[in-house]
Parts: C-alpha cells; structure tokens; sequence
C-alpha cells in the first residue's frame, strides 16, 4: 500500500498515449513531500531545505520534490511534528527539546552548555554512530529524524533589561519552548520558565505575560523581538538543534536509490545550513542593533554553575549517557 500522501499522478494523455503504443504503461508520477516550518524564507534552514528540494527534484528527474510551508502556516512545531506523525504532511522541522515529548532521551542534546562550540555540535548531530538509534527511536511511534542543523546559541532577552546574572532573572516571565526540561533550566537560571509554541511570544511580551524570552539572534531579528523586548544577553545556555522529522512509512517507502539521495543531500543541506547559520546571526545582531536593540556579553560562569545539576538530573538512560560520553570524547 502507498502511504505517501500528496501523490500527484500525472500520468498525462502523453503517457497513456506512449504506453498504447509500446504495450507499456510509463505512467509518470509525481511525490511532492510538504514541510512544515515555522520561520520565515529568508531563514538559513528554509534555505537549506529548498536546496535539498532542489537537488532532490534533479536527481530523481522531477519524481521527488519538496514543497515548504514557512511562518507557521500549517501550525505550531508541536502540532506540525503531530502531523508528520499521521502522515498528514511528510516533514515537520522542529527543536530537539520538543522530541522529548515522543521519548525523553532526547533531552540529551537540550542540556545546558552540552556542546563546545558549533563545530562541536556539527560534529556530533548527524554522525550516525553517535545519534543512530536515537534519530530512530521514534520509528515506532510514526516519525524519524532525517537530519539535524544548527540554531546557533539560545540568550536571554528582557523588555526592561540587560541580564547579568542569575539575580537579575528573579521575577522574570521568560517563555521557553515545550519541554519541562527548558522549564526547569530557566527556573535554575534564575527565571520563571513559562513554555508556549514561537508564535504566541510576541504578542504575551507586548501585553505582559511574559518579560521576555530566550533564542538566537536569527529568530530575535526574524519575528521581532527585538521591538518589544530590546535588551539581549549573551547567557548562550543552549545549543540545541532543530531536527527534520518525517513520517516514517514514507521514508521507509522510499526506494533505496532515492534514500541514497536523501541520505547525501540532506548532509550536504545540512553542512550549508551549518556554514551560513554563524554568519546570519552576525547580520540579524547588526539589524536588531540599527533598530534599538542592545547586546551585552555576560559572564557564563554564574549560569554554568547555576544549571549544572540539570545535567546530572536529566542525563539518567544508557543511551543519553553512551551519547553523552561519546560527544565528549569518553572511552565506552
Ligand atoms: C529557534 C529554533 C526553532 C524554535 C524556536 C523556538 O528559532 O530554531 O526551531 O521553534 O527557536 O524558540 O520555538
């Protein structure tokens, strides 16, 4: 049974036409695979998907192609990785601390200060060895990740105020994503974890609900932040990717030659999302900075011990310690 959804048969009049002439029916159908992604096109990642669309649509001669819903058209991540669960859609791109949600060894990558750097991190999230079974783990419920990019460094920003130390988040609403986990880092940082999908953030900032919230600088620039709350702080608590998830009857139904491409071009979109991300940052720093915003660099030490038991808290399977280990060089 075919359980891709969106399944264009074109299997046009030319078609038909060719297969009655030589007895064979070369019916040409068309797979077009719907992503869900809640940031906007000019985004690195919606970049990097496209560029994987495209190369996938030539190497497979117009068979596979993708097509990208941004700015959370189809729906919050929560829901849109929902959607890929039941095949409504193909693929959903989503943070790494909402997989947990489906198993809480994902929370591996979604620890404080977990990765040196973003070569690092680049090393680390799509190398099979290390994240293999994890990315599969989730088969059984539905989805798999097919790939991972970067997000840069997560930072606090106020409405009111620059952040110093861990003082100066008492009292302080700050929304975080859906995971008890990032509830808990923010309360142990000093604030009051207050979790909610992306798009409802601006609006509780500007009417109070929140004092503030916490991303890269991208997503700052991109939805605006930086008008309602202008005061961002260089806390770099986390380093968490976002994951591309499908619907995994889909994928398995893919033929082995075009699992082949996936495999290859999804590395490649995900090598180049890597290389522009850092640069991006810079320019959505510069923007946020003309318009009024105000950066200021923090002393990490405070929050690193602030955080530190979170670690030990949530890291408790054998296989977020095998992951664990192996990220951080650690003989098995
Ligand atoms: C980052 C991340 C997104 C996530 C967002 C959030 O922008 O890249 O995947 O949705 O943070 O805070 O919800």
């Amino acid at each position: 049974m075919k359980t891709v959804q969106n399944t264009l048969k074109l299997a046009g009049v030319s078609a038909i036409a060719l297969g009655a002439v030589f007895g064979a029916s070369p019916a040409f159908s068309e797979t077009v695979f719907e992503i869900a992604f809640n940031q906007p096109e000019t985004h690195p990642q919606y970049k990097a998907m496209e560029r994987f669309g495209e190369a996938l649509a030539e190497r497979t001669n117009g068979e596979y192609t993708v097509k990208i819903f941004p700015n959370e058209l189809l729906g919050a991540q929560k829901e849109t990785v929902e959607m890929a669960q039941t095949g409504t859609i193909a693929m959903s791109l989503a943070a790494a601390s909402l997989l947990e949600s489906w198993n809480p060894d994902f929370v591996v990558f979604n620890l404080p200060y977990v990765f040196d750097s973003m070569e690092h991190q680049k090393s680390v999230v799509n190398n099979p060895e290390i994240v293999g079974d994890l990315y599969n783990s989730v088969a059984d419920q539905g989805i798999v990740v097919v790939a991972a990019f970067t997000a840069g460094s997560r930072n606090v920003y106020l409405k009111d105020r620059p952040v110093e130390t861990p003082a100066d988040l008492s009292g302080e609403k700050i929304r975080v994503m859906q995971s008890q986990t990032n509830i808990d880092m923010m309360n142990m940082m000093g604030g009051n974890g207050i979790a909610m999908g992306q798009g409802e953030v601006y609006t509780a900032i500007q009417t109070g609900v929140l004092d503030g919230g916490e991303n890269n600088e991208v997503t700052y620039w991109s939805l605006k932040h930086s008008e309602i709350a202008p005061y961002f702080s260089y806390t770099q608590h986390l380093m968490i990717p976002d994951y591309l998830v499908m619907n995994v009857d889909m994928y398995e139904d893919l033929p082995d030659d075009v699992k082949q491409i996936f495999t290859e071009e999804l590395q490649k979109a995900a090598d180049y999302e890597f290389d522009v991300f850092a640069e991006d940052a810079a320019k959505s720093r510069a923007l946020a900075e003309e318009a009024g915003a105000t950066f200021n660099e923090v002393d990490l030490q405070p929050f690193r011990d602030a955080v530190r038991p979170l670690t030990e808290q949530k890291l408790t399977s054998d296989v977020t310690k095998k992951i664990y280990a192996q990220m951080h060089g650690e003989a098995q």
